[in-house]
């Protein structure tokens, strides 16, 4: 049998390059290799966790996160898409699992922790909020799956899987696989600075290049970017170290011996910045030109797009509703079977 790979995200906005370095690129190699089932999973329940009052924008996002999967090469006759409010076998998985983690330990998870705190959320967090890395516990064990591609944020989210399901299996009887990340081969991608060189690419910080962009776009936000901020004139000596421009660079360009000459012009000085956009412009573009055509095609066709996304979540349900069929034949709540 081949190994499950299951991931998502959840739809709260475009996805940006910095999801494209981290995970998207690194799933359609998988996809492309065979020999995985992949499940791509929109994760709408978890995004109303914080935006319970604007479900409108989770709901325009789905589409828009499901474009980008197909703009990036993500093949539906090759990996599952799916919605997850459409498997409520998902809530049934979770409200079992809640029993079997303490509020002490979600409170310990670190990446709540910090998104508790980028939301000022403090006092008021929302208990479906605070318990998703339940919910997405159940996302990654309802599927018994093997291997979770995500970002170093989503660690903390597959340690609590595992709790879980050895929890589960020493209380109830063996069920669960242990579940692995898989990160980004490239360590820098793995976190993504944004334009502005904070510390990370972030609809919230205004600082991303989205897969969409058009080449207008794309081209004003490179010029924009966070270079050396004592390299005012060209012949001056400039620093390549926490320069985004060569950071990108880095990770995009193909042709490693150009940039690394580059980098040791601009070190020397009389290398502009302007140069060093231009072709990183280039270099982006070239990636993000037939992404844009793709995404287009299907932009004009959102029944072909949606037609797929109900096709894959009814697959998706079956595999949910059978393990969620052998966790109550092992907790001992299937009456009627
Ligand atoms: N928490 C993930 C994010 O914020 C989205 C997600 C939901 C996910 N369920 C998942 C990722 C299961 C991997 C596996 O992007």
């Amino acid at each position: 049998m081949k190994k499950i790979i299951l991931t998502g995200d959840r739809p709260t906005g475009k996805l940006h390059i910095g999801h494209y370095v981290g995970s998207l690129e690194n799933r359609v190699r998988l996809q492309n290799t065979n020999e995985y089932d992949t499940y791509i999973m929109i994760a709408d329940s978890q995004a109303l966790t914080d935006n319970a009052r604007n479900p409108q924008k989770v709901k325009e996002n789905v589409m828009q996160v499901a474009l980008d999967y197909l703009a990036v090469g993500l093949d539906p006759e090759k990996s599952t898409f799916f919605i997850q409010s459409q498997v409520p076998e998902l809530t049934e998985i979770s409200f079992y699992f809640m029993n079997l983690v303490t509020v002490s330990r979600l409170q310990r998870n670190p990446t709540v922790k910090s998104e508790i705190a980028m939301r000022n959320f403090e006092a008021s967090i929302p208990v479906g909020f605070f318990t998703y890395p339940i919910s997405q516990s159940a996302d990654i064990l309802g599927m018994n799956s093997d291997i979770v591609p995500a970002g170093e944020d989503q660690k903390p989210m597959l340690e609590q899987a595992r709790e879980i399901a050895n929890t589960f299996n020493n209380t109830y009887g063996n069920l669960f696989k242990m579940p692995e990340i898989m990160l980004p081969t490239n360590e820098n991608a793995r976190r993504l600075p944004g334009l502005d060189g904070n510390s990370k690419m972030s609809k919230s910080l205004n600082n991303c290049i989205y897969i969409s962009d058009d080449e207008d776009v794309l081209k004003q936000k490179v010029m924009s970017m966070y270079t050396d901020p004592n390299h005012i004139k060209v012949t001056d000596k400039g620093k390549v170290e926490g320069n985004m421009v060569f950071y990108y660079l880095d990770i995009f360009a193909d042709d490693k011996e150009k940039v690394e000459e580059m980098k040791s012009h601009y070190e020397r000085g009389g290398l502009g910045d302007v140069v060093c956009k231009k072709y990183l412009f280039e270099v982006l573009n070239n990636k993000l030109k037939p992404m844009r055509e793709r995404r287009k095609y299907y932009e004009e066709r959102p029944e072909i797009v949606m037609e797929m996304l109900r096709v894959g979540t009814e697959k998706a349900r079956k595999r949910y509703s059978e393990v969620l069929k052998q966790m109550k034949h092992l907790i001992g709540i299937d009456y009627f079977d």
